[in-house]
């Protein structure tokens, strides 16, 4: 899907659903599970490099992230670049340097610098003025050199424990600074924070949603209630995560890699997915 065609549909209300990515290997198998578009997640590329997410690694990290992630796939990538690495001016910067890496847009979330994770508990939490993330809105728009390069506003209101009417106040000064979309973050284990906001949102803006603890949802029932972007965020890291752990953990007790051998993916078709057809083909055509 090209960049243009991602920003037509996003913008006309289509279904799209993404999963998280952190490298070029993780947005393979995105793509491979069909997937509409990546979302390069700051919680996955922080957690491959192990560090926590809270702007510890730097935008040079994320670029770089963001660039091996582009490379590996043909489907668009939405960089998730947390409040934007400093102010306004800063955004300007940050749009500039995802766009020339390829990506198809990114989302700025109102956090304060430095962010910490959504679901990082037991902290005292401030977000921005909305003033001020209206700034870097308006200055993401105008640094685009496409239209079609998709600037999300995200609002963590109802994490830092905002009611409606002042998440709605935020998520509509974000939309009349030009957003595409609006994402509304939600830290609860059901979806009524998401759907009380949605049944009052009156814009043509189109809504993101990221369904991580109000996981019983389904991509419909989010479409139902006016969320027609859903963003599967960690899914994939913490798949590697639990089944990683495991078979290393049996590997290690048994001490032969054959109890854990029908559990792990082959060799053949781990060449498959990081293009070892392309490298026979090269070496056939240049190296004779
Ligand atoms: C991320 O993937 O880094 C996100 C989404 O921002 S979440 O971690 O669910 O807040
Ligand atoms: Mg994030």
């Amino acid at each position: 899907m090209s960049p243009h065609d991602f920003k037509r549909r996003l913008v006309s209300g289509e279904t799209l659903v993404a999963i998280g990515a952190h490298n070029g290997l993780s947005a393979r198998l995105g793509e491979e599970a069909g997937f509409e578009c990546l979302w390069a997640s700051g919680l996955e590329i922080s957690a491959s490099r192990g560090m926590p997410d809270a702007n510890i690694i730097t935008f040079s990290e994320m670029a770089d992230a963001v660039r091996n992630i582009v490379e590996s796939v043909s489907i668009p990538v939405i960089v998730d670049a947390d409040s934007g690495y400093g102010n306004a001016i800063n955004v300007i910067r940050t749009v500039q340097e995802l766009e020339h890496a390829g990506a198809a847009g990114l989302c700025l979330e109102d956090n304060v610098f430095p962010k910490r994770n959504s679901f990082y508990a037991d902290v005292t939490r401030d977000i921005v003025d909305a003033r001020e993330h209206v700034s870097k809105i308006k200055a993401a728009v105008y640094a685009r050199k496409s239209e079609d390069f998709v600037v999300i506003a995200r609002t963590e209101g109802f994490i830092v424990g905002l009611g409606v009417d002042e998440v709605l106040e935020r998520a509509h000064a974000y939309a009349d600074a030009g957003a595409d979309a609006v994402l509304v973050h939600s830290k609860i284990d059901n979806p009524s924070e998401i759907y009380a906001f949605s049944a009052r949102w009156d814009r043509e803006v189109p809504l993101v949603a990221v369904p991580t603890t109000y996981n019983s949802v389904t991509v419909e029932e989010l479409r139902a209630h006016g969320y027609t972007m859903c963003i599967f965020a960690n899914h994939g890291i913490r798949s590697f995560v639990s089944r990683a752990r495991e078979i290393l953990r049996q590997l290690r007790e048994s001490g032969s890699a054959s109890t854990v051998e029908p559990q792990l993916c082959t060799l053949g078709d781990l060449f498959g997915l990081v293009g070892f057809a392309d490298l026979k083909r090269r070496e056939v055509e240049f190296l004779g």
